[in-house]
């Protein structure tokens, strides 16, 4: 069986915020400038969208599926055919059966109006309740050979977890499509200590960089004078510090290229080979990090870049369920 076709562009778009007010501070007034993001990156040909059935706090829980499937409806304009919605399904303790899982890919296409293009396993339960994982895989695979979806993909694995995975959907005869991890100048243990990008090459799985940005800390604009508000400006305290040579290092290749450093934090991720997905909550940050495709660093700038990156003491936390 092969995957019916999925567009995967050079970078796609994240859609955590949209909805969560405990981190990232939504607002239900924003939707109309969400929408002018989504607008804006499939006119561009940013025309991926990761999402989550668990992302949007307390009674917003499902909103970014929501608004997802409603500005997907509305769009009217180029690339069209080639918008990419995937969702990640959360493992959650209650979630035991792989009906569960089909019932839980069900419920986001009906959030979203229209079914899921990619659906990915939000993270490994190898960790604390392996037996569990297998029956939500299963889940995932029949989501697939139900015509559901058009193709599977994980999230937060590890080199070792990902080849039995990625070995299983073999035997059913299902390819994994992409495999998405927390990539960036401030998080590259994924790559560096487990191994994935190697692995998904050799698997013919594509890799997905998200929080490309260290959730706004290398676009520049926090300090240790001017930091977001709650759990974000307490993990950037941490954080900021130990990433000063970093940041001028990034400023400074910037100003040469008359780039922003997001721009250049986000195409060093697409130059290591992966598609990253920064998330956007207005069209100027969109259209800023749209402006991070269409072109290169060169190889000694990466070079510099990763030396930074190598020095740092302190990166960004790992998702606690990030699997070997
Ligand atoms: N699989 C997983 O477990 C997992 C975990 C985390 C994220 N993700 C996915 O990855 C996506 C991206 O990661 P993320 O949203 O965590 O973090 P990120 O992409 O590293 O940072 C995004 C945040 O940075 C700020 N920002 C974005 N572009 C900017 C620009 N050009 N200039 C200035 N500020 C800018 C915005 O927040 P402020 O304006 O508030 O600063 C924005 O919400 C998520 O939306 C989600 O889809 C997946």
């Amino acid at each position: 069986m092969t995957t019916k076709q999925i567009h995967l562009p050079e970078m796609g778009c994240g859609t955590w915020a949209w909805g969560n007010r405990l981190l990232w501070d939504y607002q239900e007034s924003m939707d109309s400038q969400l929408q002018e993001v989504f607008d804006l990156c499939v006119h561009n040909g940013v025309t991926l969208f990761d999402t989550g059935d668990s992302y949007g706090t307390g009674k917003l829980k499902g909103r970014s599926e929501i608004l997802l499937g409603k500005f997907y409806q509305d769009y009217q304009g180029v690339n069209q055919d080639k918008i990419c919605l995937a969702t990640k399904l959360a493992p959650y303790p209650w979630r035991l059966t792989r009906k569960a899982m089909v019932d839980a890919g069900l419920a986001s296409a009906q959030r979203m109006g229209r079914n899921i293009d990619l659906v990915q396993m939000h993270w490994s339960t190898a960790n604390y309740l392996p037996p569990q994982e297998w029956q939500l895989l299963a889940g995932l695979g029949d989501l697939f050979e139900q015509g559901l979806v058009k193709g599977v993909g994980l999230s937060n694995y590890g080199s070792k977890t990902l080849r039995k995975v990625h070995q299983r959907f073999q035997e059913r005869g299902i390819q994994i499509k992409t495999l998405q991890v927390q990539y960036s100048l401030l998080s590259t243990y994924p790559v560096e200590e487990l191994g994935v990008k190697d692995t998904c090459d050799q698997l013919g799985i594509k890799l997905i960089a998200y929080s490309p940005l260290a959730l706004g800390i290398l676009t520049g604009k926090y300090s240790e004078t001017n930091l977001p508000k709650g759990i974000r400006g307490w993990s950037c305290k941490q954080i900021l510090p130990g990433a000063m040579s970093l940041l001028n290092c990034l400023r400074a290749i910037a100003e040469e290229k008359q780039k922003t450093m997001a721009q250049v934090a986000i195409n060093w991720c697409i130059c290591k080979g992966a598609i990253p997905i920064p998330g956007a909550k207005n069209p100027d940050q969109a259209k800023q990090n749209i402006g991070a495709i269409g072109w290169r660093l060169d190889r000694g700038e990466v070079i510099e870049l990763d030396k930074e990156a190598s020095k740092i003491k302190k990166p960004m936390v790992q998702n606690p369920f990030q699997s070997k």
